[in-house]
């Protein structure tokens, strides 16, 4: 029996229907257990790449506590009969306010890696950023993504050559925004990875993205597949750029007029800036806690941000995102939408693009009946009146 109308919390009566028939396959609901059942089945060198964090991971325990410290205060009595989750971010009629957050290097966490996340978001008409670290090229992620919505996540490469050829590919793909991470253009001192893993080159993927680029082939004597070593010093030359800055922004608006999101904010005069050189959106994310250690919780960090951008543009954010109350209380400081980063990871480690399915709708079906018990009908009614002063 649904007694509201969403169209999310009916998954509880399947997840019901699947214990009481004893299935014992089922996936955990609980999202502290599903974490544990994923660490169970990855592989080493896969669980220092999700798990990692920078230092002694105290970023990625603040982004929970800075969650846990906030409390809402449910109302009652508003008719919440029909929930709506949907919302419209960047032009894209969002069916809720939830991105799956980009995430590189998938294939070590399940053989079908970002084509099967991509699938499971379309599949739900959420839309999944790419990113440049994937292990399938853009091209791929946008065939399993089919017509479901897309973004494209940049890392920005060294050569102005490879850049234009990016853009232009992820144009020809129907990728709708670019995403630029400004927060990562080295990884930060992740101690797990260095003891167990190395990076994700050294696990052989990742650089996909480039090895099957026109701009990236023609910079080389011999194709990739004759002379690996003379291909993974290019891409090592080649992924980042330590030297970019604000001004350069400019050259990647002239590339491209998709809208530019910046991931990546913690300041709130970064926030300006960003706005100030044509950021359509930004994220404030301290990229899951895995550069900074004792960088500021990213849903600490949004009051000020939102504040800075004063409504000009949508603030999305991530770090920590685990229920659906997680959802409400970001919504309610101010965020547009919330991307979804390693629970979906969670989801992929079980059981592919069906633990990704499974983890999406748990999420949806938990935020549905928060909403409503919380006395809210519709995410666009949210706002800080919910939040305990
Ligand atoms: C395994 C892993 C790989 C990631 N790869 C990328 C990436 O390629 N590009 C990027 O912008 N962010 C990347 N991120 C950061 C996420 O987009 C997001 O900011 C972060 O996961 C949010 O924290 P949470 O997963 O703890 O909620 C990665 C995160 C993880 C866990």
């Amino acid at each position: 029996v649904v007694e509201t109308t969403g169209e999310y919390s009916a998954y509880r009566e399947r997840l019901y229907e699947h214990r009481r028939a004893g299935d014992a396959e089922a996936l955990p609901v609980d999202p502290a257990e599903l974490e544990r059942a994923a660490a169970a089945v990855l592989s080493d060198v896969a669980s220092a790449h999700v798990f990692g964090g920078a230092g002694g991971g105290e970023t990625i325990r603040a982004n929970r506590e800075a969650f846990q410290r906030v409390r809402l205060v449910p109302r009652f009595l508003r008719d919440v009969s029909a929930i709506r989750l949907g919302r419209r971010v960047l032009g894209d009629e969002l069916p809720a306010p939830l991105l799956l957050a980009p995430i590189g290097g998938q294939a070590l966490v399940h053989a079908d890696g970002e084509r099967a996340s991509a699938r499971a978001a379309a599949a739900l008409g959420i839309p999944v950023i790419a990113s440049t670290r994937s292990s399938a090229t853009p091209e791929q992620i946008a065939e399993a993504a089919g017509a479901g919505p897309r973004w494209f996540q940049l890392y920005w490469p060294a050569d102005d050559g490879i850049l234009a050829s990016f853009v232009g590919r992820v144009e020809r793909a129907g990728y709708s925004a670019i995403v630029l991470t400004v927060d990562c253009f080295t990884q930060g001192w992740r101690p797990l990875e260095i003891d167990l893993a190395g990076p994700l080159e050294v696990q052989g993927v990742g650089s996909e993205i480039f090895l099957s680029d026109p701009a990236f082939r023609s910079m080389l004597a011999r194709p990739p597949e004759e002379d690996r070593e003379a291909a993974g010093q290019l891409y090592r030359r080649a992924r980042s750029h330590p030297a970019l800055s604000w001004d350069d922004l400019g050259r990647l608006r002239e590339l491209s007029s998709l809208p530019l999101v910046v991931k990546g904010i913690l300041h709130p005069d970064d926030a300006r800036e960003a706005v100030a050189r044509g950021a359509a959106a930004v994220v404030c994310s301290n990229h899951g806690g895995r550069q900074v250690d004792g960088a500021i919780a990213s849903l600490e960090a949004l009051p000020a941000i939102v504040d800075a951008v004063g409504g000009s543009v949508p603030v999305l954010l991530d770090g920590g995102v685990r229920s659906g109350s997680d959802v409400v209380k970001a919504l309610a400081l101010g965020a547009a939408a919330v991307l979804l980063g390693r629970p979906f990871l969670y989801g992929l480690a079980l059981a592919g693009e069906e633990g990704v399915d499974h983890v999406l709708r748990c999420l949806l079906g938990d935020l549905e009946l928060t909403l409503a018990l919380c006395g809210i009908a519709s995410v666009a009614e949210l706002d800080g009146r919910i939040l305990s002063p």
